[in-house]
């Protein structure tokens, strides 16, 4: 979960690892670290407890230049938020920095007699020790050894005393990208970093090691050394994809992207108005012979799959499961050949979401993943892969990648009915036609975000609040509610409408926010009819529905309309709504919206 970044070149280091640094702080932000070699080639070492800002003031008091170095922002694991616990960490000859979990520390620390040495309660400071303890002047050869010794997930940037300008790197698991460039060699925990330097760069293979020198970065094959060629891989993001271009937020300008990542997402996928996947080499075969759906995931990516499990069953009449990947691992899932396991994450990093795929397919599904970061572990090891173009998210919060991963499912869904023969081809281009709508409706809640901002000023007096629905309305709800807990801190959760008075109504008293979606016309009555029941008891009521809806005016506090777009497609605008509803009521509450406390952007420990 933690950002790397290391480089070594002409260029003056320290100021390429702290900008890089500012750039991958989503991913980690409870301290920061760099270390360097100096003009007399000793290693220099700072680190601050705090965001990159508190790095950048205690680096701006030293003068030493340098031209190779590595950067750390830190998401706690081992050990509390502390200088001594924030990396790089150094040990003998070693100074290294680490994203991950080493699982037998306890074990290697009793082994390598380190309890008297160490200075911190890290398990990447037990690695930097075993590497120091493993060296004896070949760089390779130790990080060899080292690899065999640790259990867990690494991705490691090192540095040795001996080796001014040179930088080592080895990974499990942890990602790590690298790239050599006219501007020096560079390496980093995410693409964005490369960003401002480049936009081609390569996965540093497992079972590899990386050496980056000023001129050169090679990987050398862990066992034999022999140089490898890992593939070279182009990203068209550009550096202004990774900024706030003149929004207050990371997390504001990405709600405002949508409309934008799902042209990018649909359009190219659309032939003679259908859904096709050729040039994804996603074959039709995939879809036609399965007989159930896994849908694998975490967070905002699961709430996509609740929402594809409603569209998915009744159109496709086969069982769709939506599984928390966490625990998918540990429920002994009936998965067999016949089963299609669909694996969502933006990042193509979340663990927990790798290992549930890793099991699925061991297990004998196919997998189709569904990720937004090229070239991400995910993506390269699901049996096949469909890319969302929704360009980097920054913000801690996720608002476009879910509104693309619920287009490619939609498309899916449309794709499969077709080559299933539930759909006739006009009947298909006539569900995806409707499908379209869901854009310019997007755009006109984009336009509404004055009526959304007003809603907060109630919203923010009370610590708690509820999201109501049915149906699909119900699956929009979990992820209005993550939305808000997460950014906004008030305590707000999801229920089925219908669910209310077997237990939760106890919870709703006066002036209690209730926010109630209402877009589905063969439940609509029902739905208000549960608005009925909290507004009977004082509730403080939000209601969504679409356009039109015959709303009985005197159950809203706030009524907010989306465009009349197919019920089946309304979570599109329904999502801009609440993404925005949690932005205003996070800027309300004046807290910090794209890197909210506790969080990282991208989980890659379990
Ligand atoms: O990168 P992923 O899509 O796999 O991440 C999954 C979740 O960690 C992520 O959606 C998380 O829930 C977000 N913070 C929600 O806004």
């Amino acid at each position: 979960m933690c950002g790397i970044i290391g480089y070594t070149g002409p260029l003056e280091a320290k100021r390429i690892l702290l900008e890089g640094l500012s750039g991958l702080e989503y991913r980690g932000y409870d301290s920061a670290g760099i270390a360097f070699f100096d003009t007399d080639s000793q290693i220099r070492l700072v680190r601050q407890v705090g965001k990159v800002e508190a790095l950048k003031e205690a680096c701006g008091r030293i003068a030493a230049d340098s031209h190779c170095g590595i950067g750390h922002t830190r998401w706690a694991t081992h050990g509390g938020v502390t200088a001594e616990n924030a990396h790089p960490h150094q040990a003998g000859r070693v100074t290294l920095i680490h994203n991950g979990i080493i699982e037998n520390y306890h074990q290697l620390t009793e082994e390598y007699h380190l309890a008297e040495k160490l200075c911190s309660q890290t398990d990447s400071e037990v690695a930097a020790w075993v590497l120091d303890a493993l060296y004896e002047g070949d760089p390779l050869d130790a990080v060899r050894q080292l690899t065999k010794k640790l259990e867990g997930t690494y991705g490691f940037c090192i540095l040795f005393a001996d080796r001014p300008g040179e930088i080592y790197a080895v990974r499990r698991i942890s990602p790590l990208v690298a790239s050599y460039t006219h501007s020096g060699a560079l390496i980093a925990s995410d693409l964005t970093a490369l960003l401002p330097y480049t936009q081609k760069y390569f996965v540093v293979p497992e079972q590899s090691i990386v050496r980056l020198t000023p001129y050169k970065v090679q990987a050398y094959d862990q066992e034999t050394f022999e140089k490898l060629q890992p593939e070279i891989m182009r990203v068209n993001w550009n550096m202004d994809a990774a900024m706030k271009n003149g929004f207050p937020h990371f997390m504001l300008k990405e709600i405002h992207e949508q409309p934008e990542a799902m042209k990018n997402t649909v359009l190219p996928r659309l032939s003679k108005g259908l859904p096709d996947f050729s040039d994804d080499r996603i074959p039709d075969a995939l879809f036609a012979e399965c007989s159930q759906i896994h849908v694998i995931a975490c967070g905002t990516a699961m709430h996509a799959g609740m929402v594809a499990k409603s569209i998915m069953e009744p159109l496709l009449r086969i069982p769709v499961t939506v599984t928390i990947a966490s625990e998918f691992r540990y429920q002994q899932p009936l998965i067999d050949s016949s089963t299609l396991a669909i694996v969502i994450s933006q990042s193509g990093e979340t663990i927990d979401t790798l290992a549930a795929m890793e099991l699925a397919e061991d297990l004998g599904a196919k997998t189709l993943s569904i990720v937004n970061v090229k070239g991400s572990t995910i993506a390269r090891e699901s049996q096949y892969v469909l890319y969302t173009h929704a360009g980097p998210e920054i913000a801690v919060a996720s608002t476009k990648a879910y509104t693309v991963q619920l287009a490619a499912l939609y498309m899916i869904a449309c794709r499969m009915a077709l080559v299933r023969g539930i759909y006739s081809r006009e009947e298909a281009a006539a569900f995806f036609g409707e499908f379209l709508d869901v854009i310019p409706a997007m755009e006109a809640m984009l336009q509404k975000q004055e009526e959304m901002k007003a809603v907060v000023s109630h919203l923010i007096q009370s610590p708690d609040a509820f999201f109501i629905g049915r149906g699909l309305d119900y699956a929009f709800s979990l992820e209005g509610a993550l939305k808000l807990k997460e950014i906004s801190y008030i305590h707000a959760e999801a229920y089925a409408a219908g669910e209310l008075k077997h237990g939760t109504i106890a919870l709703i008293s006066e002036n209690v926010p209730v926010i109630a979606i209402a877009t589905q016309d063969r439940i609509f009555s029902k739905a208000m009819s549960n608005v009925r029941e909290v507004k009977a008891r004082g509730a403080f009521v939000i209601l969504l529905t679409r356009e039109g809806a015959p709303v009985d005016k005197s159950l809203a506090d706030v009524h907010i309309t989306i465009p009349p777009v197919r019920d089946i497609f309304t979570v599109f605008p329904i999502a801009v709504a609440l993404q925005l509803i949690a932005y205003y009521a996070s800027v309300g509450k004046n807290l910090d919206v794209d890197q909210p406390r506790n969080l990282a952007k991208s989980v890659t420990v379990e």
